[in-house]
């Protein structure tokens, strides 16, 4: 029997998650032809009208804004960094120490900027958050974007926790043995944790082996870290930073109401 396509397209997107993430489907009359143009961000990155009550700095004290300028301070401390220090074992501490010891102009200077601004994000970014809850920003239509902030909460930590090895340090050893250890517990997908053997899941094929590149902590493990650390955490962060502004926007900012 084939199945009434009308049917199966009413039941997904007719259902509030659906509609929480796409906003599209307006009914094609004039006036929602012009709301749809004045709402586009490219053409207008600000909304048409701006209440006065929400560019009161109290509102949110920038908490967002703030998140975004340290990583964008962070990418930039972070290539500069990039240019001395090298991701393997024998040469990463002591490229750290050398930096401290600014053996490459104000190597001290953005190692230790870059280290405290990290530190702050995570303080902005846990404040930002709060402060969305305190004033209800996190309820419908904004659903979306707080599940989007979530996530980006949880690539900020991993983005600490990754840099944390880079110096391949005592702390970054044992934090790395402790992390991955924790990654082999987790359910399902970690040769520690329960239903491990469901899917066939041992020390040589789960998360904690393909976090570390081997079964043990050597070369590989320091690599990937750096590879997450450098390239694939910022990437990511950075592209749901865009997607997360974008939806302020087309959700409405709360303070405008
Ligand atoms: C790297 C992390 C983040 C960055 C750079 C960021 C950035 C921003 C910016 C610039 C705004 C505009 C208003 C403001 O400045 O407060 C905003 C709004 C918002 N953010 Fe974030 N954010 C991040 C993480 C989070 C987290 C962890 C959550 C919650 C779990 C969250 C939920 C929201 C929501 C719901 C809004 C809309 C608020 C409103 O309309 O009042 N964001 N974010």
């Amino acid at each position: 029997m084939i199945p009434d396509l009308n049917k199966v397209k009413d039941v997904i997107t007719k259902n509030n998650i659906w509609k929480s993430i796409f906003r599209h489907g307006y009914e094609d009359t004039p006036r929602n032809r012009v709301l749809h143009i004045v709402g586009n961000v490219w053409m207008h990155i600000h909304p048409l009208t701006v209440r006065k009550n929400s560019l009161k700095i109290s509102y949110t004290f920038c908490l967002g804004g703030l998140t975004f300028f340290i990583f964008f301070f962070e990418t930039l401390t972070g290539i500069l960094l990039m240019f001395y220090y090298t991701p393997d074992v024998n040469r990463a501490y002591a490229d750290m120490i050398d930096l401290s010891n600014n053996a490459a102009p104000f190597g001290r200077l953005l190692r230790n900027t870059h280290r405290w601004a990290g530190h702050a994000m995570v303080i902005t970014v846990c404040f930002h958050m709060l402060r969305v809850f305190l004033t209800g920003a996190y309820k419908s239509p904004r659903q979306f974007n707080w599940v989007l902030g979530v996530v980006l909460l949880v690539l900020t930590l991993l983005l600490s926790f990754t840099g944390y090895l880079l110096p391949w340090d005592q702390l970054g050893y044992w934090a790395i043995t402790v992390g991955t250890n924790m990654a082999g517990a987790t359910p399902f997908i970690g040769y520690q944790g329960p239903f491990a053997d469901l899917f066939g899941f041992s020390v040589d094929n789960d998360l904690r082996f393909a976090l570390l590149g081997g079964t043990s902590i050597q070369a590989p493990a320091l690599l990937r870290a750096y590879v997450w650390h450098c390239l694939a955490l910022p990437g990511l962060a950075g592209g749901l930073m865009i997607l997360h502004f974008w939806r302020v926007r087309k959700d409405g900012f709360s303070g405008q109401l």
